[in-house]
């Protein structure tokens, strides 16, 4: 399953014959997931993923619209960290006990204690902080389902000593964000931010072609760090605007590397100072914490951009600041922050060689219900006691 997954990724292509045949070596049921993900290629991803799970025989019935018929003391306790999309968290109040919390912003921390302490199922969004002191708090806790995709907000090492899947909805995601990823390129090489200021500022008083100098994209190398999903729709995006791609990651990743010839620089310094643009895509751990600091910005070519789409401590945020303002490199576009919300007088708001924006990498409202409706899922299936193929931390299954 998983397999026909990772396929998805790199835009919806299927295996070949030979793929099939190897696989089915295998897994025998290898065809009939096939044919269930050929047939659902239009649907979204969480109803084939139901599909594909139901057809594997499991018991799991919620999401087909059948409302189970659960005894009250099968009924578990919920608690959802933002009413966002209410028609899909209908589906878990319609079966569990769930309080959802209505504000816009996160819960506070002392009304996330108070609320996870009878909970058995939790959703949660990527700036609500599940640490090890909140999931020792839930001492009932049997499925953490996110919402977002990156989970450096969990501490997975502590769900996983207590046995608590931490299940996440990668995939429906990626192209969304990979869009705005290349946006940013586009518009930290071409000024776009600062073109719009321009004309509304009443400065467009001629045509002079040394208003507001762009670089091109089209030709130029650019290094993706981190090939993951979203890394290999950026690298696409790049083929097709004839960009030279290269990438350098934690791992190296064979097939959207050769299937779409980029090439991979294992070491990061001369992979850094051989791209024109280069691309954060690699997600937050304890390893890629800071991992462009004042010695990375050091190999930059002075021309160069920097676009980070991932999160915001993969960059050293003073670092960045200085290589910005001492002109060490030519511009940078992060939709991403150290600290989130960005606070006003952040000093990197101050530079102009620099676009911002509101970590709104997925924020496109069909994908995030399409998020939203995967963590559902997942936290139904959780609670149910099945295997969620999408899980971070799988030994707990063992
Ligand atoms: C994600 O899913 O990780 C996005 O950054 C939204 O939080």
């Amino acid at each position: 399953m998983v397999f026909l997954w990772v396929r998805h990724d790199l835009g919806g292509l299927p295996p070949t014959r030979e793929e099939i045949l190897e696989r089915k070596k295998v897994d025998k049921n290898f065809g009939i997931r096939y044919l269930v993900y050929k047939n659902l290629r239009n649907h979204s991803f969480p109803f084939a993923q139901i599909v594909i799970t139901r057809l594997l025989k499991s018991k799991y019935s919620v999401a087909w619209g059948r409302k189970p018929r659960l005894r009250k003391e099968e009924m578990a306790k919920v608690f959802i960290c933002r009413n966002w999309f209410p028609e899909e968290l209908q589906r878990v109040a319609q079966v569990h006990k769930t309080k959802i919390w209505m504000e816009e912003n996160n819960p506070p921390r002392e009304v996330l204690f108070r609320e996870v302490r009878e909970i058995e199922g939790l959703i949660c969004l990527g700036s609500d902080n599940i640490d090890g002191e909140v999931i020792r708090a839930a001492q009932r806790l049997r499925v953490i389902s996110s919402f977002s995709t990156g989970v450096n907000n969990i501490d997975i090492a502590a769900a996983t000593s207590r046995k608590i899947p931490v299940l996440h909805p990668p995939y429906v995601l990626t192209e969304t964000t990979a869009d705005l990823a290349f946006g940013l390129i586009l518009a930290a090489a071409r000024r776009i931010v600062e073109g719009d200021a321009f004309v509304r500022q009443g400065r467009w008083k001629n045509s002079s072609h040394l208003d507001l100098p762009g670089v091109d994209v089209n030709h130029a190398s650019l290094g993706i760090i981190g090939l993951g999903r979203i890394g290999a729709q950026v690298a696409k995006r790049g083929k097709a605007f004839n960009m030279k791609v290269s990438y350098y990651g934690q791992t190296r990743n064979y097939d959207p590397e050769n299937l779409l010839g980029v090439d991979y620089i294992p070491d990061l310094h001369p992979f850094l100072a051989q791209a024109d643009f280069i691309v954060i895509c690699a997600s937050l751990n304890k390893k890629s914490r800071h991992l462009i600091g004042n010695a990375e910005f050091a190999v930059m070519k002075p021309t160069a951009i920097l676009v980070n789409a991932s999160r915001g401590a993969l960059i050293d945020s003073r670092a960045l600041y200085e290589a910005l303002k001492n002109h060490r490199i030519l511009r940078a576009a992060i939709d991403v922050a150290e600290i989130e919300p960005m606070p006003l007088d952040d000093p990197l708001l101050t530079l102009d060689n620099l676009v911002v924006m509101p970590h709104i990498g997925s924020a496109v409202p069909e994908t995030r219900r399409k998020m939203m409706a995967m963590a559902v899922d997942h936290l139904l299936m959780g609670l149910e006691g099945i295997r969620v193929p999408l899980c971070l931390n799988p030994e707990v299954y063992e």
